[in-house]
């Protein structure tokens, strides 16, 4: 039984935003894990890249798609569609951010971040839907993997107003999801503390040390982390998990209890 169970060996997988950060490093662990990955994002060369630099890990394919943008959705699953005859696991990663000061905060921040965090990852299920259904069998379901966040779960230290509403929209999308698309298809969130990306670099700079004394485990989040819960999700031994937001953030949010 042991470790087939974990295995995620001849799925195939759509990472968005697999081009850098939390997203690489879970295409990483998908392709090491055996499974045929699909990653994405806006910048064509950057795709390349990455396709380039994960291609030694296993067999990755790369498609520029902005999220924000559904028909250029469309057009992502549709090429996936044209290659592959289902698709095991929908990976909604790709994510955008806003920091301003109360005052200053620009609605403009609310339009980008809600399409790119909330919408698109609702799009991009609703498009592939009829892929997962066909990729899906009882004994192993389809499942979409959504990257929420700490911040959707307690207030953040800083003005990333429409970033921490994001977070938590998408965590209970994810839980109203899960409760129509099943049981063909599970539906989960991972809500990451700290990782070090491009996203997280001004705030890791600032703050990084303070981040990794606050989180019991005494450290911020690693590629192995974010790897593991991906594929354990993707997998048999998740069976019965559907809802789920699971904080991986070595206790950081779940245990900040009130310490006077
Ligand atoms: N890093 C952390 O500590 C942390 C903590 C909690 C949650 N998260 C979440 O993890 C996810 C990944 O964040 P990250 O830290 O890895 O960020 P990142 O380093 O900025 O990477 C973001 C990735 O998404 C792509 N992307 C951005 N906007 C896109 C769009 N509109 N359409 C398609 N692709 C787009 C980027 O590539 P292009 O620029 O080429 O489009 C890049 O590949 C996000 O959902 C984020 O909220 C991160």
């Amino acid at each position: 039984m042991f470790p087939e169970i974990f295995s995620v060996a001849g799925k195939t997988v759509l990472v968005t935003g697999g081009t850098r950060g939390i997203g690489y490093m879970i295409a990483e662990g998908y392709l090491r894990a055996g499974a045929r990955v699909y990653i994405s994002s806006r910048k064509q060369d950057a795709c390349d890249e990455a396709r380039k630099a994960l291609s030694q890990y296993g067999d990755v394919h790369a498609i520029a798609c902005d999220v924000s943008s559904e028909q250029q959705c469309r057009a992502l699953i549709d090429a996936i569609a044209a290659r592959e005859p289902g698709l095991h696991v929908l990976v909604n990663n790709a994510g955008a951010s806003w920091g301003a000061p109360f005052d200053e905060f620009p609605g403009a921040a609310f339009d980008k971040v809600l399409t790119a965090n909330v919408k698109a990852p609702f799009t991009l299920a609703q498009l592939a839907r009829p892929l997962l259904e066909k990729a899906s069998t009882a004994a192993d379901p389809a499942r979409v993997i959504n990257i929420g966040s700490i911040d959707g779960l307690v207030v953040p230290g800083f003005g990333n107003y429409s970033y921490s509403a994001s977070k938590a929209a998408i965590h209970h999308l994810t839980r109203h999801l899960a409760a129509d698309l099943a049981p063909s298809i599970l539906v989960n969130a991972i809500a990451p503390g700290p990782f070090p990306t491009k996203m997280m670099a001004k705030a890791l700079e600032e703050a990084g040390d303070k981040l990794a004394e606050a989180s019991p485990v005494g450290r911020i989040g690693e590629p192995a982390d974010i790897a593991a819960t991906a594929v354990f999700l993707s997998s048999i031994a998740s069976n019965f998990i559907t809802g789920a937001v699971i904080p991986l953030d070595g206790g950081l949010a779940t245990t900040n209890g009130i310490r006077l």
